[in-house]
């Protein structure tokens, strides 16, 4: 087995219309329906290098310096997971050796800006690679997909469209890029980080209680799929005033499922609310009244506004006065993973270990 060390780069996504259910909990991750997000550009990012090498002993998984228990029964689910997947994709290539992986994000991680997605994304063409699998991307989303069902999206830039599908075995259900980052640059993605700590309910324990529990969900499911379509064609159009409606509806939709589900899941605090009312207020506040602005909230309470460069501005003078904005990240789309150069490995060959170990 050659012994290549290589490290890929891949960005979140943001939904603009959610995923939020699924319809298999054995690690398939097929959703109730389809979805829509832009990947962001490399503002936000994850690296993951990969190595494997017969001088060890067992699969090792660092993320951001420390490492990770992949191993026994005791893991979460994302581990779990992840194990699954470098069980398949080592199986597939006939490699026997095991693999030591480093990962680091450069923005908070678990806080509902899509690190999970970032980092699956970055992980599987990682190891496409270096175990020389030639994935397409349709290979490629649906095992990014089964690490974190949000992170098929990432595996492509622009604007990407999750379609649900029906078949039991997830083979119809991936991602594919509906627009190109050419087709509306201007689109960004002003990130308001208002908490960044780990989120108090993971997203893989929310999306089965909704489903199991929430009287609101039946209705959720019809509403997304019809979502879909609107943004498409808000998109299509460059509609701001459509898309911005869209995108808000869905989010607080969302919510409202998780709001529904027993024991409630609450991911929104103040703050966050604080800029759903000043969303509103920028927006009424236009003359021909059409929104400039749109918030979105993942499975955490930092909120996406969805905007174009015309506005941006418009945007943070609405955002001023918010208490309890940390930082503001701004993200135009980005084109989707790629692999890095060899110096920027995150890996010390020697030790087998990250290269700035916590
Ligand atoms: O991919 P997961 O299991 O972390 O679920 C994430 C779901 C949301 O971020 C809330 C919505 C979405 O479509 O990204």
């Amino acid at each position: 087995m050659n012994s290549k060390v290589i490290t890929a780069l891949a960005t979140p996504n943001i939904a603009m219309i959610k995923y939020w259910g699924k319809r298999d909990y054995t690690g398939l991750n097929t959703p109730n329906n389809s979805s829509i997000s832009m990947t962001l550009d490399e503002t936000l990012n994850t690296k993951t290098t990969v190595m494997f090498s017969d001088k060890l002993d067992s699969d090792k998984l660092y993320i951001n310096g420390v490492e990770e228990n992949i191993h026994g029964d005791n893991v979460s689910e994302k581990s779990k997971y992840i194990k699954n997947t470098l069980i398949e994709m080592r199986k597939l290539s006939g490699v026997k050796e095991n693999v030591v992986v480093v990962s680091e994000n450069n923005f908070p991680s678990g806080a509902g800006i899509a690190s999970s997605a970032s980092g699956a994304a970055a992980l599987i063409y990682a190891l496409n690679e270096a175990l020389e699998l030639k994935m397409d991307g349709k290979q490629l989303s649906i095992m990014a997909r089964k690490i974190s069902g949000s992170a098929c999206r990432s595996v492509f830039g622009g604007i990407v469209k999750w379609n649900v599908g029906s078949h039991d075995d997830g083979s119809d259900s991936f991602a594919e890029m509906a627009f190109d980052v050419q087709h509306w640059k201007e689109l960004i993605d002003m990130i308001a980080v208002v908490d960044p700590d780990t989120k108090k309910v993971s997203s893989s324990i929310g999306h089965e209680a909704t489903v199991r529990t929430s009287v609101l969900y039946k209705n959720r499911v019809p509403f997304a799929e019809e979502g879909v379509t609107k943004i498409e064609d808000a998109i299509k159009n460059k509609d701001l005033d459509s898309l911005s409606k869209v995108i808000m509806r869905d989010s607080n939709n969302m919510h409202a499922t998780m709001l529904d589900t027993w024991p409630p899941i609450m991911y929104l605090n103040d703050s966050s609310k604080e800029i759903v009312y000043k969303i509103h207020q920028l927006n009424d506040s236009q003359q021909d009244k059409k929104c400039i602005a749109g918030y979105t909230f993942d499975a955490g309470p930092n909120a996406h506004i969805i905007t174009t460069d015309e506005h941006k501005e418009e945007v943070l003078t609405a955002l001023k006065d918010v208490q309890g904005i940390k930082k503001i990240f701004e993200s135009h789309q980005g084109v989707g993973p790629r692999i890095l150069p060899e110096n920027e490995s995150l890996l010390d060959e020697n030790t087998l270990t990250p290269k700035k170990m916590k």
